[in-house]
């Protein structure tokens, strides 16, 4: 509803937050290892490594950490609206990653970034702001959105309306992939000029 009528976002920001803040303590378990293979596989297809990646909707930082292992020069920011989210994501970070990897509070409609600040975004299983996100993310730079369970995730955005809506935004280059349970779909922010 929000992604076709991001207005609505007013409304149910509040309740939104709530309801994963109240999920937080158990989030981590809710998904094993199988529901980040979208997102290794998104990984996989990148030719170069990111300096800065962002993390949309990180809950407990799980692909957070996925991206950071995957790229050991990467420095990677996790924020998410839910502080409760964010708590656990900081005390489930393992020392090897502190250094690289930090989670912040953030709603990712209206994010307290520059723009073009990261060279990669992912969403795993999380709502698009499209404007937003395409303000953060750098000229040549992607973005990964990933469903862990494909079209039976249940915040899922369908591929072509992905595309519809990143498509005036400057993306193009569109990847769509399924791995183990899920689906993604890549992007890239076309240099300008
Ligand atoms: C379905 S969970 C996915 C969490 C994580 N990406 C994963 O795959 O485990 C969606 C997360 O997005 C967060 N979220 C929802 N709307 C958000 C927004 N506008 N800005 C930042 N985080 C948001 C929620 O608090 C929740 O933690």
């Amino acid at each position: 509803m929000v992604v076709a009528r991001p207005r609505l976002w007013r409304i149910f920001r509040l309740p939104l937050r709530g309801q994963f803040n109240r999920m937080a303590p158990d989030w981590e378990d809710r998904m094993g290892p199988e529901g980040l293979v979208p997102l290794g596989a998104s990984l996989e297809r990148l030719s170069v490594s990111p300096r800065r990646a962002l993390d949309l909707g990180t809950g407990t930082g799980k692909a957070a950490r996925v991206i950071a292992r995957f790229f050991p020069e990467t420095a990677v920011v996790g924020v998410d609206l839910a502080p409760a989210m964010i708590e656990q994501a900081k005390r489930l970070l393992p020392p090897e990653l502190a250094g690289r990897v930090r989670f912040e509070v953030a709603d990712g409609s209206a994010l307290p970034y520059e723009d073009g600040a990261f060279d990669l975004v992912v969403l795993q299983n999380m709502i698009p702001f499209f404007e937003e996100l395409a303000r953060v993310t750098a000229p040549g730079g992607m973005a990964v959105f990933a469903s862990s369970r494909g079209a039976d995730t249940p915040i899922y955005v369908p591929p072509e309306t992905l595309r519809e809506r990143l498509g005036p935004l400057g993306f193009g280059d569109f990847v769509e992939l399924s791995a183990g349970m899920g689906t993604a779909l890549l992007a890239v922010r076309k240099e300008r000029g």
